[in-house]
């Protein structure tokens, strides 16, 4: 029996993470397919969708025409065209990481403008360290060409697989407390964006905009609501080394510790395993230029995963949830933490192998990776481990930012809850634990309104929507408790519906930013349902209520009916935060629904 679960638990940890370098090397990679899709050349028939394959309410976007303009010139006639025919408008990007539907255009008629071609870099200054990109240019290419400059970059996301333009319109950031923050869009000088026009004006107009206007706050972080980003100039800083040394403890002090920590060290991060009680506390700063070592990083999430191991391993968890089997869950990600341990959590001091703490090397290696969108090859035998192509990873995130003032107490509820069943948490550390980063405020409009610390959960989402997650009610709780307890914020590309509800109130300056939509789309061509209802135009809501829309976060419960009552899920209040309202497994069938003291037994 040992011996049968060792092999099972060993065998589950290459199944989520890639564990051996060597496979990187040696197994062909596809790379994602276009999100974008027209179904004959002139069929007005296209969809959109993102990385995943799935918006979270499952729809498919349609639009009637989608163009891959290669130049701004090519671009502001797309933008004058749909504009003189009213066209509703919206940007995909090369491959849409972002799980919200911020891609689709509103209706069906809608024109994608596809910034795939969009993506050389248009000139570098050293002088000034500043480089101008096209708006399609990915985080990769971005980080490769500055480096080839001897210029970095100095604070980015940890997958490279994102746009410039994609990274402004959602806010995607990497950790720091210190300098201009981790935030890409805190690095951008001067972008020129296309709007729509009058006709007089040819229906479209390039605006340049740069520090010190006063739509520059706006169109930093803009949902893609304010027309299709051209360019965009970032200031870096001459290429720079770090030096990284993982410090693992168990997580008691993580509460007292999570602010201090992150103002000490220039790229502080935490991997916190919560079914656990472990936190590894990533030491990270610059050190001089000519200190040794020539480190990189590749972090295990975004290598490339076998077709074969990224089916067995989903059939694996779908059996886990099936059988409520917590402890196999616990088990298997005790080895993951082991592993990323040992394996020091993809980082190698010389390009190959780890051997040891500190890692010392250059921004550009050990900044952001994802190895898994490599090479050009077609042969879907390794790929991005939640390729929807493949049956395999199939998941949610919650992700929201809590301010440094609160993020004590929120931890410390988090942790009173967790200690009611620690295995209930499990499959969190299952997908690599909760990834801690820090986040300054910002004077962009939609930007993060303090400085605060960002909480990044991946957890299991079941192929059928009616199905609720094994201790579903844990994490519902801890995503409420942050969301409307301690006040956080989502991330605009991350989270499930009922984060948005309401939250345009969370941003001081939201009127603001609608006043200059206005001004630059007035017809609204670049709305969409969805951006209308996350900037709460007309009072709408994200919220979409209907029997079940509680499982995969579409509302917060208010009745049984939006858990699962035939899975024995009822809507009862939260263990610790009791204002939430969560899907709890009730233990008894037999209770009735009225039964009011029932949810204290589950
Ligand atoms: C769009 O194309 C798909 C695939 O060819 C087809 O199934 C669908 O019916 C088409 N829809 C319309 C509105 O033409
Ligand atoms: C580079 O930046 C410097 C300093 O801002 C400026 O004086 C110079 O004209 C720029 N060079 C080019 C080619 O734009
Ligand atoms: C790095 O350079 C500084 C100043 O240029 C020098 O003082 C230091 O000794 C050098 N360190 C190494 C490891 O070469
Ligand atoms: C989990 O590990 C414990 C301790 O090693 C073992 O007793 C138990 O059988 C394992 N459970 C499963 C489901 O693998
Ligand atoms: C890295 O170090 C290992 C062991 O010290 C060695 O085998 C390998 O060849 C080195 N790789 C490079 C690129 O230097
Ligand atoms: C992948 O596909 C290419 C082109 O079809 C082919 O040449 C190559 O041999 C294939 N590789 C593998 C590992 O199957």
């Amino acid at each position: 029996m040992i011996t049968r679960s060792m092999q099972t638990a060993t065998r589950q940890v290459i199944f989520f993470f890639l564990v051996l370098v060597f496979l990187v090397n040696e197994t062909r990679c596809s790379p994602p397919e276009d999100p974008v899709k027209c179904f004959s050349c002139n069929s007005n028939n296209c969809t959109v969708i993102n990385a995943y394959g799935a918006f979270p309410d499952r729809a498919t976007c349609h639009a009637a025409m989608a163009v891959y303009p290669s130049s701004e010139a090519e671009l502001i006639k797309a933008v004058a065209m749909a504009t003189k025919r009213k066209t509703k408008i919206k940007v995909a990007t090369k491959y849409s990481h972002s799980i919200p539907k911020l891609a689709c255009p509103g209706g069906e008629e809608g024109l994608i403008i596809s910034t795939r071609n969009l993506n050389r870099v248009l000139s570098v200054n050293f002088t000034s360290m500043t480089m101008t990109v096209e708006s399609g240019m990915l985080l990769k290419d971005i980080i490769a060409a500055a480096a080839d400059a001897g210029l970095a970059l100095p604070n980015a996301p940890y997958f490279w697989g994102l746009t410039v333009g994609g990274m402004l319109a959602t806010g995607a950031h990497g950790s720091t407390l210190i300098g201009k923050g981790s935030a890409v869009h805190e690095y951008v000088v001067a972008l020129r964006i296309v709007t729509p026009a009058s006709g007089h004006k040819g229906f479209a107009r390039v605006r340049s905009l740069e520090v010190g206007d006063r739509e520059f706050d706006a169109v930093r972080v803009s949902l893609g609501v304010l027309g299709v980003v051209s360019q965009v100039t970032l200031k870096l800083d001459p290429i720079f080394k770090r030096s990284i040394t993982y410090i693992e403890s168990d997580d008691s002090d993580l509460a007292f510790n999570v602010v201090d920590f992150g103002k000490q060290y220039e790229f502080a991060d935490i991997t916190w395993f919560p079914g656990h009680k472990k936190a590894a506390y990533s030491v990270d700063f610059r050190v001089p230029t000519n200190a040794t070592g020539d480190g990189s990083i590749d972090l295990f999430e975004s290598r490339p995963t076998p077709v074969l191991d990224a089916v067995a391993s989903r059939l694996q968890e779908e059996a886990w949830e099936a059988t409520n089997n917590n402890e196999a869950k616990c088990n298997n990600s005790e080895i993951i933490i082991s592993t990323l341990s040992a394996a020091g959590y993809g980082l190698t001091n010389n390009g190959t192998v780890f051997t040891g703490y500190p890692v010392i090397g250059f921004q550009n290696k050990l900044q952001s990776s994802g190895s898994c969108l490599n090479s050009n090859e077609d042969n879907l035998t390794t790929v991005c481990s939640w390729d929807p192509r493949v049956r395999g990873s199939f998941i949610q995130q919650t992700t929201f930012t809590i301010a440094l003032s609160k993020v004590k107490d929120f931890i410390l509820d988090f942790q009173k809850l967790r200690d009611m069943n620690p295995n209930a948490l499990c499959g969190l550390d299952l997908y690599g634990g909760i990834l801690i980063r820090y986040v300054k405020g910002s004077t962009a409009f939609l930007g993060e309104q303090e400085d605060a610390v960002d909480f990044d959960m991946t957890y299991y989402r079941s192929h059928d929507p009616k199905s609720p997650r094994l201790h579903e009610d844990f994490l519902e709780e801890i995503e409420q408790m942050g969301l409307f307890k301690y006040g956080g914020l989502p991330h605009w590309g991350k989270d499930r519906n009922l984060a948005y509800d309401g939250v345009a109130k969370k941003y001081a300056k939201i009127g603001e930013f609608l006043k200059v939509k206005k001004a630059f789309d007035p017809d609204g061509l670049f709305s969409s349902e969805w951006s209308d209802q996350v900037l709460g135009i007309q009072g709408r809501r994200t919220s979409i209520v209907r029997d079940g829309c509680a499982l995969e976060g579409l509302c917060v419960c208010s009745e049984d009916s939006h858990c699962s009552p035939a899975n024995g899920y009822f809507c009862r209040p939260g263990k610790v935060y009791t204002d939430a309202r969560v899907c709890s497994k009730v233990k008894s069938f037999s209770l009735s629904l009225s039964d009011q003291t029932s949810y204290k037994d589950s």
